[in-house]
């Protein structure tokens, strides 16, 4: 994707975009993730589901493998977002996985309210991560 620098609103649109490329046939819930790393390279992710539902791979981390596997480490923010338009914030699982590349990773998604923009560093207090 090209590195034009977009708004928090402008990223949390590609993800709503993303979301149609979400395969979710068991929830319907369809979520879609834009992680932009430390150069302005985006990735976007969808959820993926599977018949053994416990497999089911959220929209956050396949941007996140999509990203390590090209060769990122950095990143700058991370929007998320649903098909339907209402709120959606990263599990637990996904904010444990992202900790590792940087609590200051910025992260914006849909809150009751309106469009929330938080350092994960909030959304994952006292983070575990392996020392050295
Ligand atoms: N899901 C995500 O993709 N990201 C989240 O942060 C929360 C949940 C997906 C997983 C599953 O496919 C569906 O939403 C319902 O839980």
């Amino acid at each position: 994707m090209p590195a034009v620098p977009a708004d928090a609103a402008e990223l949390h649109r590609l993800a709503a975009e993303a979301t149609a490329r979400a395969h979710a046939p068991h929830s319907g819930f369809r979520v879609g993730a834009v992680l932009e790393a430390e150069g302005g390279a985006r990735y976007e992710g969808a959820n993926v589901e599977f018949g053994s539902y416990g497999l089911t791979i959220c929209a956050e981390r396949v941007a996140l493998v999509k990203a390590v596997t090209e060769g990122e480490r950095r990143f700058l923010r991370l929007a998320v977002a649903e098909s339907g338009g209402g709120p959606v914030a990263p599990c637990g699982a996904c904010r444990q996985a992202l900790a590792d590349f940087g609590l200051d990773l910025v992260v914006i998604y849909p809150g009751p309210d309106g469009l929330v923009e938080r350092p994960l560093a909030e959304l994952l207090a006292d983070a575990f991560l392996l020392p050295g």
